[in-house]
Parts: structure tokens; sequence; C-alpha cells
């Protein structure tokens, strides 16, 4: 009985057609164990490249510490890889980042986002930076609000032109960077 509860919650919530309680959303950073279900969650977010199961395994093991994931009830439903850049530590590159689509627009892109930021281990990070395609706003309505929040300047430049990828399908990137930022007290 509990089991068939759950699993018409979880049509619902697939569907778009309830309303998912936002408490029940918990971040937290990965473990290997969740590799998997970040691999299955950007095959179903779209617009992004699919990565081999190997590099979320590497992510969730070796910087977990600066990627997230959101956990409701129906599993992992959305999720943040990131690393410092090797050659300016103080500054975030946000790999990818994927919201399931019965999740979106509810804030939690953002708050993933916050909640590494705010970890004591990231304390020393004062900028984001990412790299994204023309379209996508909401990527780039994301890093516009963290500027937004923080006061911190946004600057937009050639990223990674089209170029550069094989098969001539791939989008040009544009670089985003958000920051420096001063610490608040
Ligand atoms: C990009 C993505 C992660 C955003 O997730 P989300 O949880 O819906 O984002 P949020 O609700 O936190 O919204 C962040 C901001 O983007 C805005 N936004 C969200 N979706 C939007 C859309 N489709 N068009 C315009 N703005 C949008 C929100 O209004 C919010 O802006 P605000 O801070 O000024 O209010 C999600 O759309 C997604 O998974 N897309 C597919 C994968 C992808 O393209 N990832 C990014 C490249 S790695």
């Amino acid at each position: 009985m509990g089991a068939m509860l759950a699993a018409t919650a979880q049509e619902q919530m697939r569907l778009g057609t309830s309303d998912p309680d936002p408490a029940a959303v918990r971040l937290r950073a990965p473990g290997v164990g969740d590799a998997a279900a970040l691999w299955t969650l950007a095959r179903q977010a779209g617009g992004l490249d699919v990565h081999a199961p190997y590099a979320y395994v590497l992510l969730c093991h070796a910087f977990a510490g600066t990627c997230a994931v959101a956990e409701g009830p129906e599993g992992a439903v959305g999720f943040l890889t990131a690393f410092r850049l090797p050659d300016e530590s103080s500054c975030l590159f946000v790999w990818q980042v994927a919201v399931l689509p019965a999740r979106r627009r509810q804030g939690w892109a953002g708050r993933m986002l916050r909640h590494v930021l705010a970890r004591p281990g990231c304390a020393d990070i004062r900028c984001v930076e990412a790299t994204v395609t023309p379209g996508n706003c909401a990527s780039r309505a994301l890093f516009a609000g963290l500027a937004a929040e923080l006061g911190a300047p946004l600057r937009t430049e050639e990223g990674f032109p089209r170029s550069l990828f094989p098969g001539g399908r791939h989008e040009p990137e544009s670089r985003i960077r958000v920051g420096p930022w001063t610490p608040r007290s």
C-alpha cells in the first residue's frame, strides 16, 4: 500500500501535476553512490553534454566538496558539478547544473549554487565561472541572479567557439564570470 502511494506521488511529480513540497528536497554533497543518478539526470535534463558515467563517478569522488545533489522523495531532482580553477583556486567553475523538468523554476539550481558557496570549505571562493550556450536563458539568469544578490560584476566574453568541438554540431559556449565579490562579515 505504502509503495503504491509512493509510486502515485512519483508519477504525479514526473508529470508535473503535483505541487512538490520544497521542504522534502534536501541539498547535500554527492557521494560515488549518486554518480549513476547524476548521469541519468544529465540525460533527462536535455541541453547538456552527457559525459561518460565514469566522469560522474570521478566528480562525486574527487570534487564532492564543490558539487551538490538535490534529493527529493523521487530520488535526485537536481545536481550541480563544479571545481576550483587550478590556476585560480578562489574561482569556482560550474561544469554542469541540471534540474528535473518537473522541478524547474522553483529555485533549485540557485539553491544548489548557494549551498556549495555557503560551505565552510568554500569560504574563500570569490568568483564563479561557467560557460553557456547562446540560447540558454535559464542558465544565464541563474548567474545573473547570483551577481545581483552579491552585488558582484557579471562579465560575458567569448569562451569556446564552435570550431573547438568535433562534428560542427556543438553550439559555441560564452564564458560568464561573476565576481570577484567582497566577503560578507
Ligand atoms: C538551467 C537549469 C538548471 C535551471 O534550473 P532551475 O532550478 O529551474 O533554476 P532556478 O529555479 O534556480 O532559477 C534560476 C534563475 O533562472 C530563471 N529561469 C529559470 N528557468 C528559466 C527559463 N526557462 N527562462 C528564463 N529564465 C529562467 C529563474 O527565474 C531564476 O532567475 P531569478 O534568480 O532572477 O529569479 C534548468 O533549466 C535545467 O536543468 N536546464 C537543462 C540543463 C542545462 O541547460 N543546464 C545549464 C547548462 S550546464
